[in-house]
């Protein structure tokens, strides 16, 4: 199930991002890469994205975080969408997806725009979003990524 995240479910999103990250992201990013934006527990990454207006919402089954994913609807853009490695390829992903551009939908915005990691460029491809510009993601520790800017047009 979908439900709104809250500030006790932060560690086990920490988990699931930084599994999630060295899961798939590795096999487009340099380790070194890797381990400056995910090597380090850092929860409070949640409270600063709740605070900026992301809302966050985790999948759970039996009650454990699977899957998290955000949304800020003042800059009209999907923040974030990971899924564990050990439920992965369950459509738990898509299902968030869905939930995400359908909350956005509701909300009267025109479109929603992502940065998406390279690895799931064609996730978001299969799922109607289109690449508009790529750019270098700064992580906190001052190390680059490449990220797709991408976007898919709504209908309010
Ligand atoms: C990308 C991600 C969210 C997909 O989640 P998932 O739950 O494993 O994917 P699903 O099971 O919902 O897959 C739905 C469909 O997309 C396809 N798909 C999944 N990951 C894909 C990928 N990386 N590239 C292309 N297609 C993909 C699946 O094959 C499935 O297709 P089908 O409906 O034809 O069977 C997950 O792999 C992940 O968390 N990746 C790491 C984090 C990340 O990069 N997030 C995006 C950064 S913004």
């Amino acid at each position: 199930m979908i439900r709104e995240a809250n500030a006790s479910d932060y560690d086990a999103m920490d988990n699931v991002f930084r599994v999630s990250a060295k899961a798939f992201c590795s096999r487009s990013y340099a380790c070194q890469v890797i381990a400056s934006w995910a090597g380090e527990p850092w929860p409070d990454r949640f409270l600063k994205s709740k605070e900026s207006g992301d809302e966050q919402y985790v999948f759970t089954l039996e009650g454990k975080v699977v899957c998290f994913g955000s949304v800020n609807l003042g800059s009209h853009k999907l923040v974030s969408l990971f899924v564990s490695p050990e439920h992965s390829g369950k459509s738990i992903g898509q299902s968030m997806l869905e939930f995400l551009v359908a909350r956005a939908e509701s909300s009267g915005i025109p479109a929603l725009k992502l940065d998406s990691s390279l690895n799931a460029v064609s996730f978001y491809e299969r799922h109607g979003f289109t690449e508009i510009g790529r750019s270098m993601y700064r992580t906190k520790n001052g190390v680059e990524m490449e990220s797709v800017q991408m976007e898919q047009k709504l209908c309010p």
